[in-house]
């Protein structure tokens, strides 16, 4: 069978090349521009990585255009309302479901994972009290690599699973601490009574003096909360553990890594950004002067929560999100101060939604849009939001690295540029420039 390709002429000298072009499961073909430099002496440019494939996965799929989202196959639909975070977890480590037994174990591992170092507690005292949450989980999860870097060899792939297990097991650790740290309250230990989610909520909210009583919808509301944020293709902060990574960087600075990319509110931090916005807007009579305000040229007002690189018809996530939102707040007393903020994100959406501008340019409300309402009904202060979403998104992004270091094209990431500075010139001393 003759193999597809694509042909690239440099018509300046008639060269051409012939580029295999692949194909996966699903998703559109992608031309191999590996041989480009080698067969024309050229780059590609490709700003932002619109249109660039950086790697193989075997891990997540997403149609932006139909709002699809599989992971190994599975939509996510049927994972948040069948399946748990810790579930979903395993499936993208392992690239199955686990069977009643695996998952026992997994269970098992990871709860003996889950402390930290004693150690590793000195380094939230090192942060102010005000200190954003993002940046201290940057610290101390870069930190933490200094506790397990001995033994980590990234080229053995037990040593790989270990830290994978160490990472999911202790981020609601690290993340808890961080909330108390900032509140002066005391450090919770995990207990090992308790399930994934509800150990995170445990550690987040208990006291030492008396008890504290989990709310069962809470928890479940969390959880699939941390489904729908547990991995999303290679966005900004997975491309990024996949580069730090690539250089055979201790896995946990990666991760580190990553959630400096994460805090952006471009990205991750957009949920917190969401929730700043519709306090701003103050209430829905509000909306419209907002939504004049993004659509204004000369204004670079955006709202928050709206618009995906890749989504350009709905996002599934927010889909189920907004649910999930709306059934938290039922349940919530109803002179709930989250009421009219979220009247507000309904108004503001119904706008949007009917407006030419957010039309024609596809954006639709994300995952975001929704996710900060639901957090802070259950409690959890606005500076939190992406820390939530970086303990989940801590799934994808190990699953990612571990892909990376099993990949047989495996190499350092090195891309290269259009180099639009001076031409070469000589040094004139300080006494002899005008
Ligand atoms: N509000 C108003 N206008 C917007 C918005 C928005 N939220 N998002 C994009 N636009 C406009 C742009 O101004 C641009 O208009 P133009 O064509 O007239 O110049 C057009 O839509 C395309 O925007 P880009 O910036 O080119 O889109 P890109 O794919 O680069 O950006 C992004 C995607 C960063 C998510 C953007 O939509 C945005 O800033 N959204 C708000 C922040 C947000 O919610 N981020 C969360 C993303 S989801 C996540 O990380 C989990």
């Amino acid at each position: 069978m003759k193999s597809e390709t694509v042909t690239i002429t440099d018509n300046s000298t008639g060269k051409s090349i012939e580029c295999p072009v692949l194909r996966g499961t699903y998703g559109p073909p992608v031309i191999d521009t590996a041989g480009l430099y080698k067969g024309l002496g050229m780059f590609t440019l490709d700003p932002g990585f619109v249109t660039t494939a950086s790697c193989r996965s075997a891990i997540t799929y997403l149609d932006g255009e139909k709002g699809i989202l599989l992971h190994r196959g599975y939509p996510i639909e049927q994972l948040a309302e069948q399946s748990s975070f810790l579930e979903v977890s395993y499936l993208l480590i392992h690239g199955e479901l686990p069977t009643k037994e695996q998952f026992e174990e997994y269970e098992t591992q990871i709860k003996k994972y889950n402390m930290v170092h004693e150690h590793l507690m000195r380094f939230f005292n090192g942060y102010r009290y005000d200190a954003h949450p993002m940046s201290v989980m940057v610290g101390v999860t870069g930190a933490m690599a200094s506790f397990y870097h001995e033994e980590v060899d990234v080229k053995n792939p037990e040593d790989r699973l270990k830290i994978a297990y160490r990472l999911i097991a202790k981020m609601p650790n690290i993340a808890s601490k961080t909330y108390k740290h900032g509140i002066g309250q005391p450090f919770i230990y995990p207990d090992n009574s308790l399930g994934y989610v509800e150990n995170l909520m445990n550690m987040m909210f208990a006291i030492p003096s008396e008890p504290y009583e989990l709310h069962p919808k809470a928890v479940s509301a969390l959880d699939k909360l941390l489904i729908l944020h547990a991995d999303h293709e290679q966005n900004a902060s997975t491309s990024t553990v996949r580069l730090s990574g690539s250089s055979e960087a201790n896995p946990l600075a990666a991760i580190s890594a990553g959630i400096a990319t994460l805090w952006g509110k471009a990205h991750g931090g957009a949920n917190e950004a969401v929730l700043h916005m519709l306090e701003e807007i103050g209430d829905p009579k509000n909306v419209s002067k907002f939504v004049a305000r993004a659509k204004d040229k000369n204004d670079d007002y955006r709202l928050m929560g709206f618009g995906h690189r890749v989504y350009k018809n709905y996002d599934p996530r927010a889909t189920i999100i907004s649910k999930a939102c709306h059934e938290v707040l039922d349940e919530m007393d109803p002179h709930s101060e989250l009421r009219p903020l979220m009247e507000i994100a309904m108004e503001l959406e119904e706008i949007a939604l009917k407006d030419d501008y957010f039309i024609e340019r596809k954006l639709y409300p994300n995952v975001d849009f929704y996710s900060g309402i639901i957090l802070r009904a259950l409690g959890i202060p606005t500076s939190m939001f992406t820390v939530f979403f970086a303990m989940a998104r801590s799934a994808g992004w190990i699953a990612n690295w571990l892909e990376l270091m099993e990949d047989p094209d495996f190499r350092i990431g090195r891309p290269r540029q259009l180099y639009i500075g001076s031409e070469k010139r000589d040094y004139v001393p300080i006494d002899k420039r005008g």
